[in-house]
């Protein structure tokens, strides 16, 4: 039954290692004619091929930006952390058609004066709650309730102030070397179901949607882009050593994005899970039926036709880590958080390397699922830690690691 998704209280999702079907994985590396793919200059069209694949058939396709954007200061404060950093606020205008819609950006970068790299990344529950002082305002768009944030009536509190900080660890980032930028992702697009009138969605609104029209995750990934747009004209951030990270839902738009734009140089998954770094054939924990059900507007209408039928999409998850190739890309799990099917993230990172092995690159460098808290890295890094779901310091300590390798 096609574009009929799978009722939440009827799924029980599979955590048996065993019940997970026998599959077989599209080759990233032949042509869907069946030609093979046999050098980097061949991958160009092949590469072609498979994101028009996930554009259709998983995101939707996103528009191509033609508006203005305007960044406003709102805030410079070069004497942070004792002088030894600079934290400052600017609220980017992405101007089209007679709307303005305002993005707040959280800066933070040590004082040296050449230009350096930074990691970029979506936060869940405003910049607040990446600072402990009053200079960084309370979010005014719409959020998610969390009791813990302060969040209720889809509106944010000075509750959820520097509850974050442990997820975002700034010092630490900013002592090895690197930037920060970080913006609350519910201004790009607010994550209900509304139809795609707010949001960057609402910023094209002569666009008449069909099945592969961009969803929630594509908005979010091509939000991070008009930031990048941003960090280009930025002198204390080097832009072509930014990393793109995020978590969950946020880790699918992260990686979405490093697909869709090669500025970014490294891009990072935590426990990103469906729709993300796991494979889909896996039907491990979350599956599309399930994600599509309970999120129908994250991704394109087109996605449904695979609810239950993960083994016909002509793609899967682990080719959109092929398509970040020959840049760098980290998969990051928790070994509790078998919603997101850990195993099917590391097996995305395996089938993804032979694209690497093209360009002469290492990608993922085991072949079994490395013991917990023991990272790889290649060209493709992985690593399970202890604990659930969350961007905690030990993810952190091995991003700085892997940019530190390649940057
Ligand atoms: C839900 C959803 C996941 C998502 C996660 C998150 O658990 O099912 O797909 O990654 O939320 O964003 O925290």
């Amino acid at each position: 039954i096609f574009f009929q998704p799978i009722l939440a209280q009827d799924f029980e999702p599979n955590y048996e290692e065993a019940q997970v079907p026998s599959y077989t994985l599209p080759d990233p590396l032949l042509f869907t004619n069946g030609e093979k793919v046999t050098g980097p200059k061949q991958w160009n069209n092949r590469r072609q091929e498979i994101f028009e694949l996930f554009e259709k058939e998983v995101y939707g396709k996103s528009p191509e930006w033609d508006g203005e954007l305007e960044a406003e200061v709102l805030f410079v404060n070069p004497d942070f952390m004792d002088g030894k950093a600079t934290r400052k606020g600017i609220r980017l205008h992405l101007k089209r058609n007679g709307q303005d819609l305002p993005l707040d950006l959280l800066i933070f970068y040590p004082n040296t004066r050449q230009a350096i790299p930074a990691f970029l990344g979506l936060n869940f529950y405003g910049n607040h709650t990446l600072a402990t002082d009053s200079e960084v305002a309370v979010p005014t768009a719409w959020i998610r309730n969390n009791e813990a944030m302060g969040s209720s009536d889809n509106k944010a509190s000075e509750t959820g102030r520097g509850k974050r900080i442990p997820n975002w660890p700034y010092e630490e980032i900013i002592s090895r070397g690197y930037g920060l930028v970080s913006l609350y992702y519910g201004e790009l697009d607010p994550d209900f179901d509304d139809g795609f009138q707010n949001g960057v969605h609402g910023l094209f609104p002569e666009e008449s949607r069909n099945a592969a029209s961009w969803g929630s995750v594509a908005g979010w990934a091509w939000g991070l882009s008009r930031v990048m747009d941003f960090l280009e004209t930025e002198s204390w951030v080097n832009p072509q050593k930014v990393a793109v990270l995020g978590h969950s839902r946020l880790g699918k738009a992260a990686l979405w994005a490093g697909a869709m734009d090669k500025r970014f140089a490294l891009v990072i998954s935590n426990n990103s899970g469906c729709g993300g770094a796991a494979l889909s054939r896996r039907q491990y924990g979350e599956t599309v039926g399930r994600i599509n059900q309970s999120f129908p507007h994250w991704f394109a209408e087109n996605f449904n036709q695979y609810n239950e039928r993960e083994m016909e999409l002509p793609i899967d998850q682990h080719q959109l880590l092929a398509l970040i190739a020959p840049r760098p890309v980290y998969v990051a799990s928790g070994v509790e958080d078998r919603w997101a099917d850990p195993k099917g993230e590391f097996l995305s990172c395996v089938a993804a390397s032979p694209v690497y092995r093209l360009f002469g690159l290492e990608g993922m460098p085991v072949a079994t699922q490395p013991a917990v808290n023991h990272p790889e890295m290649g060209h493709i890094g992985y690593h399970v830690r202890s604990g659930g779901h969350g961007l905690l310091e030990y993810d952190w300590m091995q991003y700085l690691d892997f940019a530190d390798l390649h940057f």
